[in-house]
């Protein structure tokens, strides 16, 4: 394992969109430990492959005790509205209220493209979609704009 380095909002490969996973393999597993020890090491909740150069639709999320690798997401179902402070590893120093669902179902698939769901709520979901964001090259602060 090692940490690898987060990139900041100026970098472009951040407004990109990320492709989906097909190979299951040990390049992918590689990068998911890399991400877990880069995650746990930092100050952040979640932490998409994107952030790190990679333009896979992986992320990862270590909150309220939980560990998830999330590959190829898909939130299926949004309910509710929530408002709250929001912050990101790629743009520093920055906590902004954000409107989210209060609830989200989620599909993805594990490292070994074994299919999940789960469905989150309060910040977990806020988290979910603030990640889910980032494969589509969407910041939070892109919606302050709207
Ligand atoms: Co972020």
């Amino acid at each position: 394992m090692a940490l690898r380095k987060i990139l900041t909002e100026e970098n472009d490969i951040l407004r990109k969109t990320s492709k989906k996973v097909v190979n299951f393999d040990e390049n992918l597993w590689e990068l998911l430990d890399d991400m877990k020890e880069t995650l746990l090491h930092s100050t952040g909740v979640g932490l998409s492959a994107v952030q790190v150069g990679v333009l896979k639709r992986v992320f990862v999320i270590n909150l309220n005790n939980q560990y998830f690798e999330v590959i190829n997401p898909k939130i299926v179902k949004r309910e509710g509205k929530q408002k709250g402070q929001e912050g990101c590893l790629s743009v520093p120093n920055r906590f902004e209220d954000i409107s989210r669902p209060k609830t989200v179902t989620i599909e993805f698939v594990d490292r070994f493209n074994f299919p999940m769901t789960v469905k989150a709520t309060d910040f977990m979901a806020r988290a979910f979609c603030h990640e889910s964001d980032h494969l589509d090259g969407i910041l939070f602060t892109d919606y302050l704009k709207k």
